[in-house]
């Protein structure tokens, strides 16, 4: 149950001058260059500008001390940190709050834990596609117990921005296109990371991001504008933030774009209306990274102090590093331009969030020892494998290639096959490159028979000694993730020669895919018989890939995200609505001439060394729902896991509606030969949508269900909704 601590923040915020509470407001991160005499900024421009070159810019930074601020935070200016991820420093400048401060108000700390602290997991876009709600609430509990150990006390994830668009980089974020999936993904990384009770030491704040629909940027661009309807942003969008809420996320990020016009970080509607007074959310408003501040250019505000004039009315109560609120909140509070009530009302609300994490009790959390015990315990390491291995989505698999036999002898090349730093992929700061496995690592352990080349040289004499060809390609880590947006998604053109030149060996290639997005690759998908699409997939990255090319591992992952035919498909994803003209053979018809109508792999999609079959689908409406039942057989000669995935269409509404919209899924395990039923169920409330004056209405007519392996491949049924006859439609 949630405790009370309104007394406490009254008579706390009632002792505070007003420079102390424009203090708890301020977010900093150490800055590397505080032993400098210039800014960051500027020593940034001077290597931009050939004044100093990169070599004497890495090195100044390389050889820099940390400036922690420590003059401002014994000023009582300093209220929380980012990216500070160890004991010693989180400790040492913790006693300065509580010991030197006027008030002793214990910092909070804050750090992008977003897939794993130091056993890291594979990255969120790839854990979507296990399905599986009990494993991301299990990985999300080992980031916290290892980064809470380390000092963190919120971490700036779940992002449940829904992202249509593979060339966006922060695709590899999230859950993927879906907003059921992005929801349900926020709402078991939200228990994970808080657990049962925010104020026990393993337990961290989650901070849900970015409010909202960062991912719908304009052409996949990253920060760019968000031009949406109000129903597509209600429908389609908002969900997972809201899901998160319920679920009890005590803090929100707001996006850097602007939602029609109204940049998210000076938006009052957003902020205040919908988040406050809809949802009913009580927690912190910490701003994205330097956001108020660029307020300035995106052209709402004037100058830096009308941007924080602007955000603090409209909700932002935590300034994350852009001391638009040091510098100027005092003077707009003396001036009158902004109530002292609205500051405490801030300012009660980081109270508040320190006060429910325990650390006005217990301000020093962790230590060294409890640091350096807990870090890539056995366990923690098992959770990393086998979500490394339930993440791993087989994307084709002609003549069995798959699995491998034991004892084949494998010629592997690529860079990434071998190189360890690169398996953890984006937003992986705790990362140690000796602590992952590669491939090869993972081959060399298990005594596999063979050869590696990383770029291709000695292929003849490899290829001329080995069974099976491995291609290990794709993309680095650096290319996906923020300020990674890319314009062309196809593999890189070295890739594509050292496949062709694999193939040309006449020997079976399999293509192991790195990457942070969906890739366009009809070429790879033509030349080669298999490909293992693995992601970052983390620490364990090698073991896991290795699992399942010999079958130790059968795979059961299925895709989260469109995979397009080509890059000119973007954005390409499953629940967009039929148009006048659904693409087709005919000329008059919504595609483009030198694409196909359909993306290369649907969503959803997802091999096994097995087969399943679906049938018996069976719909029964009861008080609040709709029950799906249906026969899942497993036709193939291994055990497996299968996702079963459920669909509705809305053939008729006021307004069009998605072809396909994932309404429930769930996993089942099955022995060779075995039948099991799957029963799912779909809440009445979910088969609505907003009419054309935003008033949510619930469907009524004839409703299609699908349900199958993918969006593709299904078998469907219909059912009667509401007093509307479908005969109303015609
Ligand atoms: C990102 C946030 C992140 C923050 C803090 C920003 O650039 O957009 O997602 O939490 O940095 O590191």
């Amino acid at each position: 149950m949630k405790k009370d601590y309104e007394k406490q923040i009254r008579e706390l915020c009632g002792k505070m001058t007003l420079e102390e509470k424009v203090g708890q407001l301020q977010q900093c991160g150490p800055s590397l260059v505080g032993a400098f005499e210039v800014s960051f900024e500027e020593l940034l421009d001077m290597m931009f500008d050939g004044r100093i070159s990169k070599e004497e810019f890495e090195k100044l930074m390389g050889t820099a001390e940390q400036d922690f601020h420590e003059e401002d935070l014994r000023a009582g200016k300093v209220g929380s940190y980012n990216g500070i991820g160890d004991a010693a420093t989180i400790n040492r400048l913790q006693k300065i709050a509580v010991e030197e401060t006027r008030l002793g108000i214990p910092l909070l700390f804050g750090y992008d834990v977003i897939h794993g602290f130091r056993t890291v997991t594979p990255i969120p876009l790839a854990e979507s596609c296990a399905w599986d709600q009990e494993l991301w609430e299990r990985t999300a509990r080992v980031a916290a117990e290892e980064a809470t150990a380390a000092g963190v006390h919120m971490t700036f994830a779940p992002m449940v921005d829904v992202a249509k668009d593979a060339r966006w980089g922060r695709i590899s974020e999230g859950a993927g296109e879906d907003v059921l999936l992005n929801s349900a993904y926020g709402v078991a990384k939200v228990k994970g990371f808080q657990g049962e009770d925010l104020a026990k030491e393993n337990s961290m704040a989650a901070c849900v991001k970015h409010l909202a629909a960062y991912g719908a940027a304009e052409a996949g661009r990253d920060y760019n504008r968000v031009d949406l309807s109000m129903q597509r942003l209600w429908e389609e969008y908002l969900p997972p933030y809201k899901a998160c809420i319920d679920a009890g996320a005590r803090a929100v990020m707001p996006a850097f774009n602007d939602i029609n016009g109204v940049p998210c970080s000076v938006n009052a509607w957003l902020l205040r209306d919908i988040l406050r007074r809809k949802w009913g959310f009580d927690g912190l408003v910490v701003s994205d990274s330097n956001a108020i501040a660029e307020c300035v250019c995106h052209g709402i505000a004037e100058d830096k102090k009308d941007a924080a004039r602007q955000a603090i009315l409209a909700g932002i109560e935590m300034d994350m590093s852009s001391n638009s609120y040091t510098a100027h909140l005092r003077e707009l509070i003396e001036r009158g331009e902004v109530a002292e009530s609205v500051l405490d009302e801030a300012v009660a609300d980081v109270l508040r969030i320190k006060y429910e994490l325990g650390l006005f009790e217990h301000p020093y959390q962790t230590n060294e020892t409890r640091e350096q015990n807990t870090m890539l315990k056995l366990e923690y390491r098992a959770v990393a494998l086998e979500a490394a291995e339930k993440s791993i989505v087989l994307l084709k698999n002609e003549d069995r290639v798959l699995p491998l036999k034991p004892g084949t002898k494998l010629g592997i090349f690529g860079t990434l096959a071998a190189d360890r730093g690169q398996m953890t992929g984006a937003w992986a700061i705790g990362a140690r490159p000796e602590d992952c496995i590669s491939i090869v690592d993972a081959l060399e352990a298990n005594n596999v028979h063979y050869q590696y080349s990383a770029d291709g040289t000695d292929l003849s004499k490899i290829a001329s000694m080995s069974d099976v060809l491995i291609a290990a390609i794709g993309e680095t880590k650096e290319e996906s993730g923020e300020a990674a947006s890319r314009a062309d998604i196809t593999l890189k053109p070295k890739d594509m020669e050292l496949v062709r030149a694999l193939c040309a060996t006449g020997k079976p290639v399999v293509a192991v895919l790195f990457n942070g997005r969906p890739l366009a690759i009809p070429e790879l998908d033509q030349t080669v018989p298999a490909i293992v699409e693995a992601w970052h997939p983390g620490l364990y990255a090698g073991s896991a890939i290795m699992h399942v090319l010999y079958g130790i591992t059968n795979p059961s992952g299925k895709l989260t995200t469109t995979f397009p035919a080509s890059a000119g498909q973007c954005p390409m994803y499953y629940a967009h609505t039929n148009t006048g003209r659904p693409g087709g053979k005919s000329k008059f018809t919504s595609k483009y001439l030198d694409a196909p109508v359909e993306p290369l792999y649907p969503f959803g999609y997802g091999l096994s060394y097995t087969t399943y079959a679906y049938e018996n689908l069976a719909l029964e409406k009861d008080e609040d729902g709709l029950w799906v039942r249906v026969q899942v057989r497993n036709t193939g000669k291994r055990a497996g896991e299968e996702i079963v995935q459920c669909y509705v269409q809305m053939p008729c509404a006021k307004r069009v509606r998605p072809v396909r919209e994932l309404k429930a899924f769930t996993k089942t395990a099955l022995e060779p030969g075995e039948t099991k039923q799957a029963e799912l169920k779909i809440a009445y409330d979910s088969l609505g949508y907003y009419d054309w004056e935003m008033n949510w209405i619930p469907y009524e007519g004839n409703l299609k269900v699908f349900v199958g392996g993918n969006v593709r491949d299904t078998i469907s049924a219909e059912v009667i909704l509401g007093s509307m006859s479908s005969e109303m439609c015609e």
